[in-house]
């Protein structure tokens, strides 16, 4: 299925609410009064393999048949129940962390990461690492790394040919990899070859190639439910985790670790409320997470934004015009409608979960406690009656229209929102601004790309096959 427009409406309604629907955690007197929600209605293992292939064929089809609220059989325990609601989203948001805990402590990404990274960690232990890590993300920490991300994406544009058909993803991949590499670990440019620097960014490089082979996905099966990886994983990962313990290593004697920026330093420096430090293991589960949610993510949501602009002419000549038009205020209002749009058209990760620890009311259903349960981001940011013309990319939708904290929900929300949303946020702006301003940008077929899952991400069939038709210095 693609993501196709229907009929046009104005911009004046184009955002709208949903009808109340109750939802939150209630006894089990209270929820046996409800049915639990609808089954998908295929062979089990026909429904994993269509969830985790063709998302959005499985979704949409799903509430098409279904409504807003029904259950499935995936890979986690329990049958989970999929929601596109804002209510629903509000109480699992707002919940308190024992009693919706993130789905993201069973993820595959756990042997990889360790299970006491900030991503996995559950309950306590969660609060502790994102305490810790919170400072580095704030938007004066970020403030600083503009100027950096404004000379990775001019270095990168420098590069491209002009007349030539190319594939954003990796271009994009290759400035947001700078950027990690200098505002996580303090590594800038291009590390001279034979050191740990250089052995670590072609390490990172190698990794996220990988995951996007058959094996790497296979091999990923293989680690669900398990602390530590197993078979080709744990091999790949020597590769990764030698040259990051040798930086680790060496930053611990440097001389300037209180004058240096970088999350490593600050994460070497940082103190527990028990005044403990962090020991080599959880610096090396930390930064692995940092690079591995931040670094594709962003890469690939610059890569939609683009994929959409170069297909919608309007969206596209507005981004220019504001851009190139003189006027900084106008400038950075469009900039971000376009983002914003992007983000809810095309969400990189469409989906994310909790596992309820009560029996929890959903609208007109009720699940057990224990129940898997999913909020789709994908159908909540296509809901007609929040979203009129939901399949159409119009960034001018969001004029004088905030997003909403449970109805606009790309970075997720509650107490497991995405640290590195301020982050990701500033590098989509520059490298969309600096790309509107110095590229004139068309497609090289009018189809849309589609979406493909990737590990936990959506990403454009085509990497967002784009043509350079000119080239401002
Ligand atoms: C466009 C780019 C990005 C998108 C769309 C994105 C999206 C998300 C989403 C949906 C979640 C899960 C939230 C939830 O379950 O409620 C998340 C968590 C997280 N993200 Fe991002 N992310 C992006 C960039 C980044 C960057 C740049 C970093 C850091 C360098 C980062 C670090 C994290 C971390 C550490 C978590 C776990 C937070 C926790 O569980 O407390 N992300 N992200």
């Amino acid at each position: 299925m693609t993501l196709a427009p229907e009929a046009p409406i104005p911009a004046s309604s184009l955002i709208g609410t949903a009808p109340p629907s109750p939802a939150g955690p209630i006894d089990a007197a209270e929820a046996a009064r409800y049915p639990v929600p609808p089954m998908v209605e295929l062979p089990r293992v026909l429904q994993t393999l269509r969830f985790n292939q063709r998302q959005i064929d499985f979704v949409f089809g799903g509430r098409r048949r279904l409504g807003e609220t029904f259950r499935f059989a995936g890979i986690v325990d329990g049958d989970p129940v999929i929601t596109s609601h804002p209510d629903h989203v509000q109480s699992l948001f707002t919940a308190k962390p024992e009693q919706a805990p993130s789905l993201t402590g069973e993820s595959p990404l756990r042997p990889i990461v360790g299970p006491n990274s900030v991503l996995t960690a559950i309950g306590p232990r969660h609060m502790r690492q994102r305490k810790l890590l919170l400072p580095s993300f704030h938007g004066e920490a970020i403030a600083k790394y503009m100027e950096m991300i404004a000379d990775a994406a001019d270095r990168e544009i420098d590069k491209w040919p002009v007349g030539e058909t190319i594939a954003l993803a990796p271009r994009m991949q290759a400035i947001t990899l700078d950027v990690i590499m200098s505002g996580i670990f303090g590594i800038e440019g291009k590390p001279e070859r034979g050191t740990p620097e250089h052995a670590l960014r072609r390490a990172v490089r190698g990794l996220v190639e990988a995951s996007t082979w058959k094996t790497a996905q296979l091999a990923e099966l293989m680690n669900i439910g398990r602390d530590e990886p197993v078979g080709i994983t744990k091999y790949a990962l020597g590769f990764l985790d030698r040259p990051t313990y040798q930086v680790i290593a060496e930053r611990r004697q440097a001389s300037d670790l209180e004058e240096r920026r970088d999350i490593l330093s600050l994460l070497l420096q940082a103190r527990t409320e028990e005044g403990e430090a962090l020991s080599d293991q959880e610096l090396r589960d930390e930064l692995l997470t940092l690079v591995l949610a931040g670094h594709e993510t962003t890469a690939n949501s610059l890569s939609w934004t683009w994929e959409r602009l170069v297909r919608t002419p309007d969206a596209h000549d507005r981004l220019r015009d504001a851009v190139r038009g003189g006027d900084d205020a106008e400038s950075a209002k469009v900039v971000e409608q376009t983002i914003q749009e992007a983000m809810r058209s095309r969400p990189v990760i469409p989906i994310i979960g909790r596992r309820v620890k009560l029996p929890w009311r959903l609208g007109d259903y009720a699940v057990p406690a224990d129940t898997p349960v999913t909020m789709s981001i994908l159908l909540l940011h296509h809901r007609e009656d929040v979203y009129p013309d939901p399949f159409a990319f119009r960034p001018e939708r969001w004029e004088g229209n905030k997003p909403g904290t449970y109805t606009w929900i790309p970075f997720g929300g509650g107490i497991r929102r995405c640290l590195g949303a301020a982050l990701a946020m500033a590098e989509m702006r520059v490298v969309l601004e600096t790309m509107a301003r110095r590229l004139d940008i068309t497609y090289e077929t009018p189809e849309p790309e589609r979406a493909v899952h990737r590990n936990v991400t959506m990403i454009p069939s085509g990497g967002a096959t784009v043509r350079i038709v000119s080239k401002r210095a």
